[in-house]
């Protein structure tokens, strides 16, 4: 079809074509999309991050304190906040982490000046001067408009102190401590709707057995109480366990199985699961800038794994929860490369490319395939560390690509999974092969159909060919983001050079067709 047939041909919806790099001959693939067919809700909470205390994922990244000359509300940085409400963050992890099973939260609160400094022994032995505490951190949450996702200290802490905190946050009554928080300038209960107990438990967080964390569990599921009025009944607060972080099941099944006789005094409403995407094995040495397609390839085919991991700690949460209420919550994920060269190895600095970008949109699209149990998902980490949305350095700000697949994947939050019928065929590099294209559907409250397309071929776009059932499409419109190579990234010296672009997409009857090029993400709505 041409330009000049798509102009004289009623009901065609024509959008601007942007390619970012000179592309190879495109084949061309059919998906079929029923959009009658409904499956489960993509839990907004799915596109959750993690702020953990650790290097400059905080302090700079967030936190610059009231007296900076970087632009802040109450010493939380402004262009970082602004950035954030695009992404409708749904929740935000925090203090950990590994950081989380050191950090005692009398520290962090209270007036600053009096507020000791401390060592961050998790990452670096760095002095932490705790300036960005409770009150700091849940201002930063409520800024951005997101919801507090609070993981409690079981490794160094004890049930009493997790009480006490949860009491500190939550009480409405004139408790000592609720009196406490207000003197510290918050008279109102805090709103906390994830707990976090404990993080790795059977790593950083203590090294505890499956049967010595499960009796732990119980002891601080029962004491750790959320007081405030308004998150009584179906508004709970939803706690999480730590889960595994192997594909092995054992920790898995310790847990379920005891879940599943538990009684009044106890109860979990999550399952943590730590994978993280690190293709040549521990240490992290994949490098995160000036790689080729060889190296693109291994990573996206080591991402993949991710749903192999699912499928077979759903398998064991299945036999004893076939009800699905205990959801299966990746609140650590993501590409975890080797240290940029010349930071601080503990700061877990690195850089972020249209790889990553695409290795996010495949984890995204393969929660979402698991939305029945998988609910809750938190990307490692927001800001400065791991697979950031967002790298700081003083006043400079650049936003990542994975920051754009983010944002081009909020109309997906809280949306409902539509299955996409599809077979692009496979591209080779190497020893490696991967399915040439991934691709998800759902649709919003107002009816409207969303699509999302990669195209992981690092060479060839791709012609799609789209036959929508199920509603009367009557326009389409989009975006890509791609770029000139596997391994291009935002600079603060070049910040554009991954950002996402319109896309062109022809709409007659119920097909759609478009071009997708090579190694890019795609989204189109469809409105009815
Ligand atoms: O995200 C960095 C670290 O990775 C976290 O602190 C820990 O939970 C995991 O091992």
């Amino acid at each position: 079809m041409t330009l000049d047939s798509i102009r004289f041909f009623p009901g065609i919806s024509i959008l601007l074509l942007f390619s970012t790099a000179p592309v190879t001959a495109a084949e061309t693939a059919h998906l079929s999309i029923d959009a009658s067919k409904a499956g489960a809700k993509i839990d907004r909470n799915l596109f959750g991050q993690f702020a953990e205390n650790l290097g400059h994922g905080l302090y700079e990244g967030i936190w610059v304190g009231p007296d900076s000359a970087i632009p802040n509300t109450r010493g939380v940085r402004n262009d970082v906040v602004t950035a954030l409400r695009a992404l409708k963050v749904p929740n935000v992890r925090w203090p950990g982490g590994c950081f989380g099973d050191e950090y005692h939260w009398r520290k962090g609160i209270g007036p600053a000046a009096q507020r000791p400094a401390t060592l961050n022994s998790s990452w670096g032995a760095v002095i932490d001067t705790n300036r960005f505490g409770t009150q700091e951190f849940m201002d930063f949450v409520q800024q951005i408009g997101s919801q507090a996702y609070v993981s409690i200290n079981v490794g160094s802490g004890s049930p009493q102190e997790a009480a006490e905190w949860l009491e500190y946050m939550t009480a409405a009554k004139p408790t000592a401590l609720a009196k406490e928080r207000a003197a510290n300038g918050h008279p109102d209960a805090y709103t906390i709707p994830f707990l976090g107990i404990g993080n790795e438990s059977w790593g950083c967080g203590g090294n505890m057995t499956a049967d010595y964390y499960l009796s732990q569990l119980k002891i601080y599921s029962h004491f750790a109480r959320n007081d405030n009025p308004a998150q009584q009944g179906e508004h709970q607060m939803l706690k999480i366990a730590v889960g595994p972080g192997t594909p092995e099941t054992e920790w898995t099944e310790t847990i379920m199985k005891a879940w599943q006789h538990h009684d009044w005094s106890w109860n979990i409403d999550g399952l943590s699961l730590h994978w993280y995407t690190v293709p040549n094995g521990w240490p992290p040495s994949t490098p995160s800038t000036g790689f080729g397609a060889a190296e693109y390839g291994k990573s996206l085919k080591s991402t993949l794994f991710m749903n192999d991991l699912l499928r077979k700690q759903e398998s064991v949460m299945d036999k004893y929860d076939p009800q699905k209420k205990v959801a299966l919550v990746v609140d650590e994920w993501g590409a975890w490369h080797a240290a940029l060269h010349g930071t601080n190895p503990s700061f877990l600095v690195q850089q972020n490319s249209l790889r990553d970008a695409i290795l996010a949109s495949l984890n995204l699209n393969i929660f979402a395939r698991h939305a029945d149990r998988v609910r809750m998902a938190n990307i490692a980490q927001m800001i400065n560390v791991l697979q950031a949305m967002i790298l700081t350095d003083k006043e400079k700000m650049v936003l990542t690509p994975t920051y754009y697949v983010y944002k081009m994947y909020v109309p997906f939050q809280d949306a409902t999974f539509v299955p996409v019928d599809f077979d692009a065929g496979t591209y080779t590099q190497g020893s490696v092969t991967l399915p040439r294209v991934d691709a998800l559907a759902a649709r919003d409250a107002s009816g409207k159909l969303w699509l999302e397309i990669s195209n992981l071929d690092p060479e060839k776009a791709l012609d799609l060919d789209a036959e929508i059932s199920g509603m009367t499409a009557k326009s389409a419109k989009g975006e890509t983001l791609s770029a000139a190579a596997v391994d291009s990234v935002n600079t603060f010296a070049a910040p554009d050079a991954v950002t996402p672009k319109p896309v062109f997409a022809g709409l007659i009857g119920g097909r759609l067709t478009l071009t997708v090029g090579p190694k890019s993400v795609t989204v189109i709505s469809l409105e009815p």
